[in-house]
C-alpha cells in the first residue's frame, strides 16, 4: 500500500518537475518522443516511419483544410490541438505555427506536460466532462481521433464546445471512421468488431453513427469511451443543429489522414438572422 502510494507520489512529482525524463530523440522525428507515447508501437525503423507519416498527413489535410477556406498557417492566431496525447502531431504543427500560439489539450497530464516542456505551447489539462473543459477562443482546432472514440452525446457536446470556441472566420478540423473503417471492420483493429460489422454498419446507415464502448473502464466516465464511427451527413446536421447554424461543412477528404480516418472541417460562419 505504502509502496504503491510512493510510487504514484514519484510519478506525480516527475510528471510535474521532469515531465521530459522519460523521452529520448529519435532518427528523423523532431524533438524528443516520450516512452508513453501510445502512438509510437515501437522504436523500429518501420514504427518510427509510421509515426512520422501519420503526423505529416495530419498537417497536410489541416493545410489543405485552411486553403479550402481560403486561409493558411501563417494567420493562425490561436490552435488547439485537442487530444494531443504525446505530440505526434503537434511537434509538426509547431513547426507551421509558432509555439506560443498553440495549446495542447489532453486528459493526460504527462502528455501535455511533456508538449509543454518539449516544444514550448500552451498546457491545458482537460476533463471527462466535456462542460468543465477550459476551453477559450480559437480559430484553428485539430483534433485527430478524439471523435473516433467519443459516444453520441459527448460527441454533440464537443461538437457543441468547439463551435462556440471557434473565433468567427475559424476552422475546426477533425478525424472520423467513416466508410473505409466501415468497409474493413473484418481486418482493421485486430478483428475486434468483425463479429458486430454488420450490426455496425446498418446502425450508421441507420441513424448516422454507432459505437461501442471498450470493455476495460476508461476514466471517470467509464461506457462514453470506445470506437466510433459516423456518417458525414450526421456530423453535418448535428453541428449545424447544436450552433444555430453556425458551423457550416467547409471540407470533407475520405481516408484523408495517413489514408485511414476521414477528414471533416467545419467553418464558423455568422448566421444573419
Ligand atoms: C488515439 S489518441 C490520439 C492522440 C493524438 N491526437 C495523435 O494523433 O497522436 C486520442 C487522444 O485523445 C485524448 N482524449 C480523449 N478524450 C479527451 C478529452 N475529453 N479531452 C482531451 N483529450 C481527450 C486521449 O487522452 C488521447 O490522448
Amino acid at each position: 500500500m505504502l509502496k504503491r502510494r510512493l510510487r504514484s507520489l514519484a510519478k506525480r512529482l516527475e510528471i510535474r518537475f521532469a515531465p521530459g525524463r522519460r523521452s529520448r530523440f529519435l532518427p528523423g522525428v523532431p524533438g524528443r518522443v516520450h516512452t508513453n507515447d501510445l502512438m509510437l508501437f515501437d522504436s523500429s525503423r518501420e514504427s518510427i516511419e509510421n509515426y512520422l507519416r501519420a503526423a505529416r498527413s495530419a498537417v497536410d489535410i489541416v493545410a489543405e483544410a485552411l486553403a479550402e477556406v481560403g486561409r493558411s498557417f501563417d494567420d493562425v492566431t490561436s490552435c488547439l490541438d485537442f487530444g494531443c496525447g504525446h505530440g505526434r502531431v503537434l511537434r509538426l504543427l509547431q513547426q507551421k505555427v509558432a509555439a506560443q500560439r498553440i495549446t495542447a489539450c489532453d486528459l493526460d497530464e504527462e502528455g501535455v506536460r511533456f508538449c509543454a516542456a518539449e516544444f514550448g505551447v500552451r498546457p491545458m489539462l482537460s476533463s471527462w466532462d466535456i462542460g468543465r473543459i477550459p476551453l477559450t477562443t480559437y480559430d484553428l482546432i485539430w483534433s485527430g481521433s478524439v471523435f473516433t472514440h467519443l459516444d453520441a452525446a459527448s460527441c454533440d457536446h464537443l461538437l457543441q464546445r468547439m463551435g462556440q470556441s471557434l473565433l468567427p472566420g475559424g476552422l475546426m478540423v477533425f478525424s472520423m471512421h467513416g466508410e473505409f473503417s466501415l468497409a474493413n471492420l473484418e481486418h482493421l483493429y485486430g478483428g475486434e468488431h468483425a463479429a458486430e460489422a454488420a450490426t455496425i454498419r446498418r446502425e450508421v446507415a441507420e441513424q448516422g453513427i454507432s459505437f461501442r464502448h471498450y470493455a476495460a473502464n476508461w476514466g471517470d466516465f467509464a461506457g462514453t469511451y470506445g470506437m466510433t464511427w459516423h456518417r458525414k451527413e450526421y456530423l453535418q446536421e448535428r453541428a449545424a443543429a447544436l450552433t444555430d447554424g453556425a458551423l457550416r461543412l467547409a471540407f470533407f477528404r475520405p481516408q484523408g489522414w495517413d489514408h485511414h480516418h476521414d477528414v471533416i472541417a467545419f467553418e464558423k460562419v455568422e448566421v444573419v438572422a
